[in-house]
């Protein structure tokens, strides 16, 4: 048992999974400063802002990741090489279209919503509730952010599902 009444063992399994969800949150965000930089053409002005949103967002839940791996009194992974290594989202070229930037951040926001289940699901394993509970809200809010991309790309007389 640990200083936090949580199984060792489990918790080592959460941690390494929290360790590849924070190498991807990574490789997003400085793919979204990549975007937000090199985006050009008629929707420059929303997506550079769009961007920026999100990239400080992203910001803000990489140092939280990484300091529930520290609460679970592990060390998370700190170097570019090893995140490189380890994260499933990958790095995209700068030279994209608008459109096409959209839709990378719509494939990464599927990987990074599938690790982001892969840790509350070991996570429930391990009892650990105060990781469901970061990780909980991070699925809700980028499953809300990829409707929002997912509308911006599409065309007018594209219509929704209705029960
Ligand atoms: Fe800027």
């Amino acid at each position: 048992m640990s200083y936090l009444g949580l199984d060792d063992k489990k918790t080592a399994i959460t941690v390494k999974e929290l360790n590849i969800l924070l190498a991807d949150y990574h490789l997003y965000y400085q793919k979204l400063r990549n975007f937000h930089w090199n985006v050009i053409g008629k929707n420059f002005f929303d997506l550079h802002e769009k961007f920026e949103e999100l990239y400080d967002d992203a910001k803000l839940k990489v140092d939280e990741i990484a300091e529930r791996i520290l609460t679970l009194r592990y060390q998370p992974v700190s170097n570019f090489s090893e995140y490189l290594k380890t994260s499933t989202v990958k790095e995209s070229p700068s030279d994209l279209s608008d459109s096409r930037m959209i839709e990378t951040l719509l494939e990464d926001h599927g990987i990074i919503l599938k690790q982001l289940r892969k840790v509350a699901e070991v996570a429930d394993k391990g009892g650990d509730e105060g990781t469901i509970d970061l990780v909980g809200g991070y699925i809700g809010e980028l499953e809300k952010t990829s409707w929002m991309l997912d509308a911006w790309k599409m065309k007018t007389n594209d219509t929704h599902k209705t029960l």
